[in-house]
């Protein structure tokens, strides 16, 4: 076992007092567990023990861990073409930008980025392109999460993350989620777009009302504002629709993706209607790896099977499988969401944090989203029988709490 492995060591590492020893910056907190192996929705770590991985990464292995598909991608692409300038064209970029558009409707063009921070950043610069000068603000949620870019941090509808990091970029604004007369009052001259999750994943597993984004889109159509959609979280089958949007019945004008699209390769996208897309001209943004061959491969490969699995379909049935079996367990009060982005509401006085903390001691893995609800996020190819095994550990790890406290 090298020094790196071995717990004993890893404690010292992370040890609050001795700080200096970590290797890494201390912005996550001490790891519990390192993982040194995936397949499917199965973890190991580096002890051998195995773990039921019901957060996939936060949402972001769709297809589960080390998916044959993905793997053989990669390997044939690292053996072609891993990188080239976007001075020059490739295509497997091109290719998933057709598969994007498709799914999307139609009508539309594609930026790629690196992750989910950057493709909100690509959607925030071409709000403002887009509305011009004075015209720049973006209207965004409390309780939102767009990321940890100076200008997404701002986007992100926690001031509580922001204060440490004043001034940030001027030109945002943040309304009560769901509330759509909060966000009329909001608007003035000076807004160009409205940016709001389908679900707000990270605070909390918030779904938007049906109400919401239709009123949303309307109020968008009748001032002239673009109707911007982070689809970081909820993108590509996790909801039970490609987008979470489409549970609405609505079309944005530009929608952001990240997280799945890779299945944990590093590629997100920024998708807007073309006529929007077209403010930016040549030399406006840019990125040295976004779209490159070998995370685009990635990116080919997951979208095909996707489409083959019809996952979807698959993420609503799993989904209902999900909800009824964590529903029916008394210590769980309600449980919200779509698809399989799902957050367990638990009964008055269960602490989320011990409970997913007993559940990784027992091999299961997910989230305490706040500190009285567990998200869980699974691979959208997760199995019943293996959705019924998360669900009788999960009431072991109740139990744990509860004979521990
Ligand atoms: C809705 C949403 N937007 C943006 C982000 C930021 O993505 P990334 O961490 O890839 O920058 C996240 C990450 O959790 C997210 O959930």
């Amino acid at each position: 076992m090298s020094p790196l492995t071995h717990p004993a060591h890893r404690s010292a590492m992370h040890a609050p007092h001795d700080q200096s020893r970590c290797p890494l910056m201390p912005t996550y907190g001490a790891p519990q567990v390192q993982f040194v192996r995936g397949e499917g929705v199965r973890l190991w770590d580096a002890d051998g023990k195995g773990y039921l991985d019901l957060l996939a990464g936060l949402a972001v292995t769709g297809l589960g861990h080390s998916h044959p598909a993905v793997a053989e991608a990669l390997y044939q692409q690292a053996q072609t073409l891993v990188h080239v300038s976007n001075l020059f064209g490739t295509e497997p970029g091109w290719q998933v930008a057709v598969t994007l558009d498709r799914l999307l409707g139609g009508g539309g063009q594609v930026f790629f980025a690196n992750s989910g921070a950057e493709a909100n950043e690509c959607a925030i610069k071409l709000a403002r392109k887009w509305g011009g000068r004075g015209k720049h603000v973006v209207v965004s949620a409390l309780g939102s999460f767009h990321g940890r870019t100076l200008a997404t941090l701002h986007a992100t509808g926690q001031p509580q993350k922001h204060e440490a990091f004043q001034p940030l970029p001027e030109g945002f604004r943040h309304v009560a989620w769901n509330d759509l007369a909060a966000l009329e009052a909001a608007i003035d001259p000076s807004v160009a777009a409205i940016f709001l999750e389908p679900v707000q994943g990270e605070g909390g597993v918030n779904p938007a009302t049906v109400e919401y984004f239709e009123g949303v889109r309307q109020l968008c159509d009748e001032r002239g504002l673009l109707f911007m959609v982070d689809e970081v979280q909820t993108g590509l089958g996790r909801t039970g629709e490609w987008f979470g949007h489409q549970h609405f019945g609505v079309k944005p004008d530009v929608v952001t993706m990240a997280k799945a699209l890779g299945n944990g390769v590093p590629i997100g996208a920024c998708w807007a209607r073309a006529d929007v897309a077209n403010a930016f001209e040549p030399g406006d943004h840019a990125t040295t790896y976004g779209g490159q061959p070998l995370a685009a491969a990635a990116a080919r490969a997951v979208l095909a099977v996707m489409e083959a699995e019809d996952v979807p379909a698959r993420a609503t049935r799993a989904g209902a499988r999900l909800t009824a079996l964590l529903e029916a367990d008394p210590h769980v009060a309600h449980v919200r969401g779509l698809g399989l982005l799902l957050a367990a509401q638990l009964a008055d006085g269960i602490d989320a944090r011990a409970v997913a903390a007993a559940a990784l001691e027992r091999g299961l893995v997910l989230n305490a989203v706040t500190s009285s609800a567990l998200r869980l996020a699974p691979s959208l190819l997760i199995t019943d029988d293996e959705i019924d095994e998360a669900v009788a550990t999960l009431a072991l790890a109740f139990t744990d709490t509860e004979t521990a406290s």
